[in-house]
């Protein structure tokens, strides 16, 4: 298994808001490879199932709603240590606790509409990049 993936999502709120260039420019300046990269709109299902782990979670509801609203722009990179790197270049999951200079932290407007989605581990990484992406499209 390929460990040094994870796999992103730049969120309808921030593609919505024109900060796509901003947060490419933000990841790749901080040493990740694009291996795959799309515009794409999650079906309300597709958010259903992408998420299917916050299923019992009081914001699944809204979390399916939001991510379902609008295009988003889903990607994987690579990078040395990439899932563990990534979170701590996008922050923590509320803007407000986010530290300074995180994707977050200048692009997330509150905890549920929060610019950038990364994997949380990798396996999740390996599922959510598979989620999204055919072998074909990965360089
Ligand atoms: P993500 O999976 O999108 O990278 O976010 P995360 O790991 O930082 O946070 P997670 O706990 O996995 O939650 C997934 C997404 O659900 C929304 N959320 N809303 N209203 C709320 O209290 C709440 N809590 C979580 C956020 O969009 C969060 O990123
Ligand atoms: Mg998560």
């Amino acid at each position: 298994m390929i460990t040094n993936r994870t796999f992103t999502m730049i969120k309808p709120d921030a593609v919505k808001n024109g900060h796509t260039g901003a947060i490419l420019e933000k990841i790749t300046a901080a040493g990740f490879r694009i291996v795959a990269m799309k515009k794409t709109q999650l079906s309300r299902l597709d958010a259903e199932a992408f998420y299917s782990v916050h299923n019992e979670r009081p914001f699944f509801g809204e979390l399916v709603s939001f991510m379902s609203s609008g295009p988003i722009v889903a990607a994987i990179l690579e990078k040395e240590n990439a899932v563990d790197d990534f979170r701590t270049l996008i922050g923590a999951t509320n803007p407000a606790d986010a530290a300074e200079g995180t994707i977050r932290k200048l692009y997330a407007t509150s905890i549920g509409e929060n610019a950038v989605h990364g994997s949380d581990s990798n396996e999740n990484a390996a599922i959510e990049g598979a989620f999204h992406f055919a072998g074909r499209e990965l360089f």
